[in-house]
């Protein structure tokens, strides 16, 4: 299939292209085999495209699941392989091109081409940035000791898995996502660990505080200790990282040091190449990036919210998969499926935080239930409508709160608060569709 969206043809034929692989005429190159790289490809083709796809990867082998590397796969005895997005046999059988072990170093705009890391070109019809994010790197002196590690990749978890053996002192900067499932995983372990967060709460990013209150007790009960308001200020040691100290001189034993201070986005292909950058590249809501043969996807982007119209990067999983149908969609000419509410999660000591939507520091917060029971969730209103919630443990009352949102509702307080009335029955007035799509359309302007 041709698209309509895509009638000049390849303008890159005369450019010296790659001696492997081969392509069809009118390559789409996809740079990053995460989540949304590979949804990109598998998009396309179930969207029908015709022409070539090549998927290029700095890392070796099949593209993997991410979310076990801080879970599952950190455990004993679990396999050191992650699951994989899909297996060699599809991409043979649809005709997807892989390029693993090669990273993509620069972009020629008018040539369309791309150089990689072995010197060669690849021209393209069309390119798809998912190029994802990276770890923030720790800055601080002793940064670069060995023992001090970052969470990222397979081969990074592997070897915090090789290190994590009983009685080891952990120290992790960081109680975001990445720190705090870590630190379930070391404290399953038997490791000593000590969590030494900047902020007053864990999660503080992604929840509100009686969440954060809930996880911090929940790994309190499995030996985890917090130090809040911690300002690193140098790891020391000889040869090996040693202790950790932060900024009013206390020193925090260590043998292994994982910093888990958030991502930042590996947008420097795309602003290298002159590509509206913002923490993220700019893309509108078809994934376009501002050259029209340029798309990105995944992590790396920056966008408008079509639910909010605020200007957000995402960093989950239902992202990724999104927008890579999204750009499918429109390089193919097809009309994309319908804005989801993002979600996420979380498993921390067996314990999961189900997230509906992006909540915002000032809103509304309602909490349902009772937290020491187990099972509970938090509501979070913007003016008066229901903008996301947290549920913890009760995945039933994520789904309903995940169509909610996107119907856009206005919610009673008072009736939210009760969790012996369902949400889907708290609805206050007359369900405000009629105002979330006029939203959405604002917000689409
Ligand atoms: P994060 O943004 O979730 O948490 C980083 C934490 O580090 C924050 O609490 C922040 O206040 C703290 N921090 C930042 N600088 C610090 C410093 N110098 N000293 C002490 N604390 C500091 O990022 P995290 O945990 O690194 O995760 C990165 C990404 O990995 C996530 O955004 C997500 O994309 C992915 N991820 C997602 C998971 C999930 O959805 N369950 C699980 C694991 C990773």
């Amino acid at each position: 299939m041709r698209s309509g969206a895509d009638k000049e043809g390849c303008a890159a034929t005369a450019a010296r292209v790659a001696a492997a692989p081969v392509l069809a005429q009118n390559p789409v190159v996809i740079v990053g085999s995460g989540h949304s790289g590979v949804a990109v490809a598998a998009g396309l083709r179930t969207r029908g495209w015709d022409g070539g796809i090549l998927l290029i990867d700095s890392e070796n082998g099949l593209p993997y699941e991410r979310p076990p590397l801080s879970k599952e796969l950190l455990k004993d005895g679990a396999p050191d392989d992650p699951a994989v997005l899909r297996k060699e046999k599809f991409y043979a059988d649809k005709g997807i091109s892989r390029l693993a072990g090669a990273s993509a170093e620069s972009i020629d705009r008018d040539g369309r081409t791309v150089l990689l890391s072995d010197g060669t070109r690849q021209a393209y019809h069309r390119l798809v940035i998912a190029t994802g994010s990276r770890a923030r790197p720790l800055t601080v002196p002793g940064a670069g000791l060995p023992g001090v590690r970052s969470l990222r990749t397979r081969d990074d978890a592997l070897e915090l898995k090789r290190l994590l053996v009983p009685g080891t002192r952990v120290a992790i900067i960081g109680a975001g996502y990445i720190g705090l499932e870590v630190a379930a995983a070391a404290a399953a372990k038997a490791c000593e660990v000590t969590v030494l967060e900047f902020q007053d709460r864990v999660m503080s990013r992604v929840t509100s505080a009686p969440v954060s209150r809930h996880f911090e007790q929940l790994h309190g009960q499995h030996g985890v200790r917090f130090v809040f308001g911690a300002a690193v200020t140098s790891i020391d040691g000889g040869e090996r990282a040693e202790r950790v100290t932060v900024a009013d001189g206390t020193a925090f034993p260590a043998d292994v040091v994982l910093a888990g201070i958030g991502v930042l986005p590996n947008q420097e292909l795309a602003a290298d190449a002159g590509l509206g950058c913002r923490d993220g590249i700019l893309v509108d809501g078809d994934g376009r990036t501002s050259d029209p043969a340029i798309y990105a996807s995944g992590d790396v982007t920056r966008f408008t919210s079509p639910f909010d119209g605020t200007s957000q990067r995402l960093e989950c999983i239902q992202n990724a998969l999104a927008q890579a149908d999204r750009v499918a969609a429109h390089i193919t000419g097809q009309a994309a499926a319908e804005p989801e509410i993002p979600w996420f999660w979380t498993v921390q000591h067996g314990v999961r935080l189900q997230t509906a939507g992006v909540r915002h520091p000032d809103d509304e917060v309602i909490v349902r239930g009772e937290p020491a029971g187990g099972r509970f969730s938090v509501v979070y209103l913007r003016d008066g409508r229901l903008a996301a919630v947290d549920t913890i443990a009760n995945l039933a009352e994520f789904r309903t709160a995940k169509r909610l949102i996107a119907q856009g509702v206005r919610i009673d307080p008072v009736l939210a608060a009760d969790p012996g009335i369902p949400l889907a029955e708290a609805i206050s007035g007359t369900p405000s569709h009629d105002h979330a799509a006029a939203d959405l359309a604002a917000a689409r302007a």
